[in-house]
């Protein structure tokens, strides 16, 4: 009895493995991965609800990839020409770096920018061709 208990709970385990090296090679995902970094720290200023400065709404897909008045966001495949990764980076090309944060924020260090594992979910959703998936 002893024995199958463990072997049931080995199986378990290795599907719950599987599992996991699938979504590892799958690779990032817009819903899933990307979606969740806007909403956390971009939809409150740019969403049509809110102020949506530089008129780039990030409420959708859709609405992301027509960009803001400055042009496209994103080059599929190409994280570093891409607009998003430069906006997010420590010099962006123009403006300030995202999310913006207050100055006296930013000079006391305090300041909230992305962290290393959501910048990367995001360079490498865009160089595996920024999908809708
Ligand atoms: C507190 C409000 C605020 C938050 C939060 C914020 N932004 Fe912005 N964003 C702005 C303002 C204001 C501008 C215009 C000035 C500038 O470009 O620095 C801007 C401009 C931009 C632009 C340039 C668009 C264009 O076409 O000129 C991009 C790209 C951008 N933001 C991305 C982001 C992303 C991605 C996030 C979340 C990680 C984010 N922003 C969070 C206020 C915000």
């Amino acid at each position: 009895m002893r024995l199958t208990g463990a072997v049931v709970a080995l199986m378990v385990l290795g599907l719950v493995v599987a599992r996991a090296q699938e979504k590892g090679t799958a690779g990032a995902s817009f819903k899933d991965d990307v979606f969740p970094v806007f909403r956390k720290y971009c939809l409150p200023c740019h969403s049509e609800d809110n102020f949506n400065p530089s008129e780039l709404s990030l409420d959708s897909y859709d609405l992301m990839m027509q960009g803001g008045k400055n042009g496209t966001l994103i080059v599929a495949g190409k994280a570093q020409e891409s607009l998003l990764t430069k906006k997010l980076g420590e010099a962006p090309p123009f403006g300030e770096r995202m999310p913006l944060n207050k100055k006296h924020v930013i000079s006391e260090g305090k300041a909230k920018y992305l962290s290393e594992s959501e910048l990367k979910i995001i360079t490498e959703w865009i160089n595996q061709g920024a999908k809708n998936n």
